[in-house]
């Protein structure tokens, strides 16, 4: 079989854990990989090797990975403000890129990838795996077959106590220099990428205007005083970044996103996903669920007894492979969602488009933020395409459509690369 040959930029602690996955896939072979801290490079660089018992290419410089002739795409897992640029240069390289999500910097970055994807024919991909999570996609799956009835309210969140960062500050994480100076809603792509899916933003609906709220900044000053105090190299820095962060995005058909940005207060882990229609809600904090005439009193029923009804056809499939990685499966299932479409020299199931509006929400957050909550519109990156969109790539991992058919196949030949 022709292997994928991926290039692979970016060593940090996501990095090197997602590399792992990849070597494990039978029609993939990283070729070469790539990251400013040596000792970061020389690490993956033996990880691939001792995998494939040969030599890789390592490299400082992620130019030298784009201009060889094996590569066929490059995944991008480095810090946030690198993403863009990469892409940039990858697609004028003629490779198909997927970058690991984060915030963009500006409205014109995203353009800047929109048009250069339209000039070049080359695709770019945000590695949004919340997109493929077990819920998010039993959540395509039940609206799309009208369990809820008609969507008016979607909301979700990134919410995870992420008050560590204030010590990776010391070590330069760039993270923690974002949330030091900006004042936002710094992540909103595990949340907003599932909600897109959930209304068919971009495909016959958009994202018209957003109003965002932040609270103060007391969480990360808090902690640094309970952990080190004076002696702690964050002490008394000023935190611009509010510890909560709301965010209300208005939809051409008339629905309401709700995102949630909370990482610097003590709390359990959740993407507080809510979805609720004309026929009934889900609410991931408490896994529940109510339907129309459910239970005569009201009360919730437990999400976790209708996930193997509302399974989406993927993860039916999936789940007989019982795969398990850093979060559950989506991981590799995001992955193949974008070796899949380089394969086939198709558009990839988050295309460019899709990509930039995930993640233009967080500079146009900055901006409402930063006049009072005033409202901030939201560009229509398709340029009038999503009234009508072409169509798509017919794909398992198709986030829009559920393809039925691909999945009542006997010979279903997607997970081959586990074998
Ligand atoms: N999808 C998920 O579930 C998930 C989970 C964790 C992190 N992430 C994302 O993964 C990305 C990386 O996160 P991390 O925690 O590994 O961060 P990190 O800071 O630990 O690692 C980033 C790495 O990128 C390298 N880098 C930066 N610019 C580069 C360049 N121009 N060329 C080569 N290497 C460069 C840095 O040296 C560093 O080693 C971020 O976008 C983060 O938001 C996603």
């Amino acid at each position: 079989m022709e292997k994928l040959g991926v290039g692979y930029i970016g060593l940090g602690g996501r990095g090197y854990g997602v590399l792992n996955g990849v070597i494990q896939m039978n029609d993939i072979e990283v070729r070469a990989v790539c990251d400013l801290v040596e000792d970061r490079m020389l690490k993956g660089k033996k990880l691939v090797e001792d995998k494939y018992g040969k030599e890789i290419f390592g490299t400082l410089d992620y130019h030298e990975i784009l201009s060889r002739d094996d590569i066929d795409c490059v995944l991008i897992p480095t810090s946030w403000n690198a993403h863009y640029v990469i892409a940039m240069d990858a697609m004028e390289a003629g490779i198909p890129a997927a970058f690991e999500v984060g915030p963009i910097a500006s409205v014109e970055q995203c353009w800047d990838l929109v048009r250069t994807h339209e000039r070049t024919g080359v695709h770019c991909m945000a590695l949004e795996n919340c997109c493929y999570g077990r819920y998010e996609m039993a959540m395509i799956n039940m609206i799309k077959r009208g369990v809820f009835g008609e969507v008016v309210y979607v909301g979700g969140g990134y919410e995870h106590d992420l008050r560590g960062l204030a010590d990776n500050y010391a070590g330069g994480m760039e993270r923690s220099y974002h949330t030091m100076c900006r004042n936002g809603e710094l992540y909103p792509t595990h949340e907003l990428g599932p909600m897109m899916t959930y209304l068919g933003i971009n495909h016959g609906n958009r994202m018209l205007s957003l109003t965002s709220t932040s609270t103060k900044a007391r969480g990360l000053q808090d902690y640094i005083a309970k952990h080190g105090g004076k002696e702690h190299p964050m002490y008394g820095k000023q935190i611009n970044n509010g510890d909560i962060t709301t965010t209300v995005i208005k939809c051409a058909n008339g629905e309401n996103m709700v995102l949630t940005h909370d990482i610097t207060l003590p709390r359990a882990y959740s993407r507080g996903g809510r979805v609720q229609g004309t026929n009934g809600i889900w609410m991931e904090d408490g896994n529940h669920l109510y339907l129309d005439g459910m239970n005569e009193d009201h009360s919730w029923a437990n999400m976790d007894d209708y996930i193997d009804k509302y399974d989406h056809p993927l993860w039916k499939k999936y789940k007989e492979k019982d795969v398990h990685d850093a979060h559950g499966g989506m991981d590799t299932l995001v992955l193949r969602a974008f070796f899949e479409s380089v394969k086939n020299h198709e558009a990839p199931p988050i295309d460019v488009y899709d990509s930039v509006c995930m993640m233009v929400v967080s500079c146009l957050s900055e901006q409402s933020i930063a006049m009072g909550s005033m409202p901030v519109p939201i560009p229509d990156f398709t340029n009038g395409k999503w009234v009508k969109r072409e169509e798509l790539p017919k794909s398992p991992y198709s986030l829009y459509e559920i393809h039925d058919d691909l999945f009542e196949k006997k010979s279903f030949k997607y997970f081959d690369f586990l074998k």
